[in-house]
């Protein structure tokens, strides 16, 4: 086969990737909010309910991790604070491997404990 035919096939390749990441993509970010919220919820349930409640707890926090309504209703607490948060290293906290999406369905679950 020429040169010429190669680089032909190439960029068709090139092309069909391109255009199956931008269909993933699309689909990704058309996904219902809902969705996420309940697949952060199961997320949560394996890897933080072991030292956070889900509920606002009376008791006090002195010592123990904050309950998610406390920290969602944080002035302070959004959607990027809380991935940063959960992408980031922290003392007191052990540092689980978190994928960037479930860091996003797990911050989704935790905003949607806001109470106002
Ligand atoms: C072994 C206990 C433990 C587990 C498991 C744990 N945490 Fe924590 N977490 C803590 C403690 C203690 C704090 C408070 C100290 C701190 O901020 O580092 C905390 C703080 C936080 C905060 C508040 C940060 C802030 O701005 O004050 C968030 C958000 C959080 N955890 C999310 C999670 C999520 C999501 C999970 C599960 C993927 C999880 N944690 C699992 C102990 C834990």
């Amino acid at each position: 086969m020429s040169r010429s035919a190669w680089i032909r096939i190439f960029v068709a390749l090139l092309l069909a990737i391109a255009a199956l990441l931008l269909i993933r993509l699309h689909v990704a970010s058309g996904a219902p909010e809902q969705d996420s919220v309940s697949a952060g919820r199961r997320l949560a349930e394996a890897w933080c309910r072991e030292c956070h409640a889900f509920e606002m707890s009376d008791a006090g926090t002195m010592g123990r991790a904050p309950d998610f309504v406390r920290i969602a209703n944080r002035t302070s607490t959004t959607e990027l604070s809380l991935k940063v948060f959960l992408r980031s290293n922290h003392r007191s906290m052990p540092n689980l491997i978190i994928a960037p999406n479930e860091a996003d369905d797990l911050a989704q679950f935790i905003l949607s404990l806001k109470r106002s």
